[in-house]
């Protein structure tokens, strides 16, 4: 009987010392401090800029994320992984400086200068500074709400995967500096910065595909313009075929796309 004891114990000790491993070795990389690049931000300002970064957050994603009123909620729950929060962003904007909102959305750092993860400020570090202002007068004029969901609580696998480095530090992930804003006239360069801001969340940096999240974006030989538009904007496939995620995407997200952008997002795939 001692030896099966001994070799319960035995494996509990080896579970144990490997989580507590994981644990640690997770929590550094999640205090990790950086320091982010002072910006000056060139505010755009005007009349149509609220609307356009209330547009922008639905084609971007941080509705999608942070909950329609950007009150914010848990994306995610289970046992394993533990708890993904996106926070309310209804009084942290006004809470905020704009080089601190600045320094989360194109930098991935947060006020105490730890890095966001799962917010793919890796994605947003090409907004232009007129995109970036009208985001953030848009958080501004949100209607403060006191809900306050659960906050984030790492679980094992999700400590597992950022220690392999699945689930990356934002902050360590910035793929460009700030677009110039001086490509809007050029539909494959206006569609290149779309895909750079959105698309690329899931189909990754250079849209080479993420494992476990979304295939390579080729070279659309298989869609024409019409039905690429269909695809983007209604979630419906040619012959019918159901895209998984597509149909949440269009009605999220890129429905909001004005039909120059779609076509711009198009000529660049075509030509990349
Ligand atoms: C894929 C989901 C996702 C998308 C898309 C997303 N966010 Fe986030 N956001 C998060 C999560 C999760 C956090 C918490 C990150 C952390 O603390 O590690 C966060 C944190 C933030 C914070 C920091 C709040 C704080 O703790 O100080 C701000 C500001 C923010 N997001 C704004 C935005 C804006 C604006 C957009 C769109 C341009 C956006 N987010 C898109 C998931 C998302
Ligand atoms: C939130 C994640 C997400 C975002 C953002 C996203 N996609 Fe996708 N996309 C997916 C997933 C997942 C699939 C695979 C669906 C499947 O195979 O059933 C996919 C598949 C596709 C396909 C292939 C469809 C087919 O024929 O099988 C195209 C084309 C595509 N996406 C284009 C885009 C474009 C363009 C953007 C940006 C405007 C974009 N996606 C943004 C998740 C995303």
């Amino acid at each position: 009987m001692r030896w099966i004891a001994r070799t319960f114990l035995g494996v509990f000790a080896v579970g144990w010392f490997c989580s507590a491993y994981v644990y640690l070795k997770s929590q550094q990389t999640i205090n990790r401090s950086h320091v982010p690049e002072p910006r000056r931000v060139a505010l755009v300002s005007g009349d149509d800029i609220q609307s356009e970064g209330a547009r922008l957050s639905k084609v971007f994603g941080c509705v999608s994320c942070h909950g329609d009123r950007m009150q914010g909620q848990v994306l995610y729950e289970h046992a394993l992984n533990g708890r993904i929060t996106a926070p309310n962003l209804t009084q942290k904007a006004s809470n905020l400086t704009l080089n601190e909102i600045e320094a989360v959305l194109r930098q991935g750092i947060k006020p105490d200068g730890s890095s966001v993860f799962v917010m793919p400020s890796a994605s947003f570090s090409a907004l232009t500074d007129r995109d970036f202002s009208a985001i953030y007068s848009h958080l501004l004029q949100l209607t403060s709400e006191g809900n306050a969901p659960k906050p984030t609580d790492y679980g094992l696998l999700t400590r597992y995967r950022i220690v392999r480095g699945q689930l990356p530090a934002a902050a360590e992930q910035r793929l460009t500096q700030p677009w110039r804003d001086t490509f809007r006239d050029s539909p494959r360069r206006l569609g290149e910065y779309l895909a750079t801001v959105s698309c690329s969340q899931c189909h990754g940096s250079d849209l080479q595909g993420i494992d476990t999240l979304a295939p390579a974006l080729g070279r659309l030989s298989n869609y024409d313009r019409v039905e690429f538009s269909e695809l983007l904007t209604k979630g419906i496939a040619p012959a019918g075929r159901e895209v998984a995620m597509k149909a949440d995407l269009a009605a999220q997200r890129y429905r909001f796309l004005r039909a120059e952008e779609v076509d711009a997002i198009y000529e660049y795939l075509k030509q990349r």
